[in-house]
């Protein structure tokens, strides 16, 4: 029996992972899946019932589970709060908490939304690139830090640092990944201005001695900005810092046309993840049935493949999202002419129905 904290968090989070719930309650019932589910608080809903973003409850919890399954935090009404009562920091703590350094992020064109996408389909048709993004170093957690007062004006500073068994062990879930790809790795930096670039670059080389099998190339990080709008299809797996990571996984989520139909996972060196939808909270629609639960749905399938080694269930749900999609039912985020546009709750019922 595994046990997966559930965490819907902020604006459209409940929404989601209701959904999410209902094909694991199915799962469970009818196809064997024995997930127990514990409930808590995160983000900003976190912090206004018990004044922290992250309750030690939580933290508790998430070290009692296996797993976990969260929404989305965040929202306008936290945003002027300290730094340290945000809703992200509950969720940059859990990842420092649960050591989840390895934060993968697919990007996947569905063959039935390749008309949803912004770019011309034949760029994107067929896209399957996986970002590997390192989660818990960098200048995201970098000391020192701060604003202060200085030279008689007010200063602002991070920094951005790596030990080499950080960018190495990175850089093994990237090889790894890669192996069960097509076998190439682009790793992307900023080398030729940052000397953690250049540090990033020469321990990618040390690793990839390790997987002779696995072809490894490097670009700076512009110029894979550009690359990804360009010619997505270059791409195998890409391996980068934390905060290269977020902003080229943003772009290469918005090439599949919808950010609401990708789930992530972000793991520790046990197989422990934690698995969440790529978008945010998006308190603009929360509440109103408009928001895509697939992405959510998704991250279910993506924990039975990561931290459960459950193939045949995780396929399920895959298999049941396609036929959804097969039969034209959209949310709004990704209806073109034509198609059967659905709510929230309603989309959540047809993957259920559609498990087999
Ligand atoms: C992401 C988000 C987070 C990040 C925020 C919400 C802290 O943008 O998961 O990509 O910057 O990592
Ligand atoms: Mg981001």
């Amino acid at each position: 029996m595994s046990k997966v904290l559930v965490l819907p968090g902020d604006g459209i989070g409940k929404e989601i992972v209701a959904q999410a719930l209902k094909v694991i309650e199915r799962l469970n019932t009818d196809f064997n899946l024995s997930m127990e589910l514990v409930h808590g608080l995160v983000g900003g809903s976190a912090y206004d019932e018990t004044g922290s973003p992250l309750p030690q409850e939580t933290l508790d919890a998430a070290h009692q589970c296996d797993s976990i399954l969260l929404g989305a935090v965040g929202g306008y009404e936290w945003e002027s709060l300290d730094r340290d009562l945000r809703p992200e920091k509950g969720l940059l703590g859990l990842r420092a908490e649960m050591d989840l350094f390895s934060n993968l992020r697919p990007a996947i064109l569905y063959p039935q939304l390749a008309s949803a996408s912004t770019l011309k389909e034949e760029v994107v048709s067929g896209l399957d690139l996986m970002i590997v993004r390192e989660l818990v170093g960098g200048i995201y957690f970098g000391q020192p830090r701060g604003i202060i007062e200085k030279d008689g004006q007010m200063y602002g500073f991070n920094t951005a640092t790596y030990y080499q068994s950080e960018i190495e062990r990175i850089g093994h879930s990237a090889f790894q990944i890669a192996q069960k790809r097509d076998k190439r790795v682009c790793s992307v930096d900023k080398a030729n201005v940052l000397e953690i670039g250049e540090f990033w670059r020469g321990v990618m080389e040390g690793v990839a001695k390790d997987y002779p099998d696995v072809e490894l190339t490097h670009m700076y990080a512009d110029n894979a900005a550009m690359q990804l709008v360009r010619a997505p299809k270059q791409f195998d797996v890409m391996v980068t810092s934390n905060l290269f990571g977020d902003i080229l996984s943003d772009c290469a989520a918005m090439l599949t046309g919808s950010i609401g139909m990708l789930p992530s996972a972000s793991l520790n060196k046990n197989n422990y993840g934690m698995y969440e939808p790529i978008h945010g909270s998006a308190p603009d629609i929360a509440g109103q049935d408009l928001a895509n639960p697939l992405a959510t749905i998704l991250s279910v399938s993506m924990m039975l493949r990561y931290s459960f080694n459950q193939l045949g269930i995780a396929e399920k749900i895959d298999a049941a999202v396609n036929k959804v999609l097969d039969q034209g039912y959209r949310t709004k985020d990704i209806a073109s002419k034509g198609d059967k546009v659905v709510g929230t709750s309603e989309m959540g019922d047809l993957v259920v129905g559609a498990l087999q």
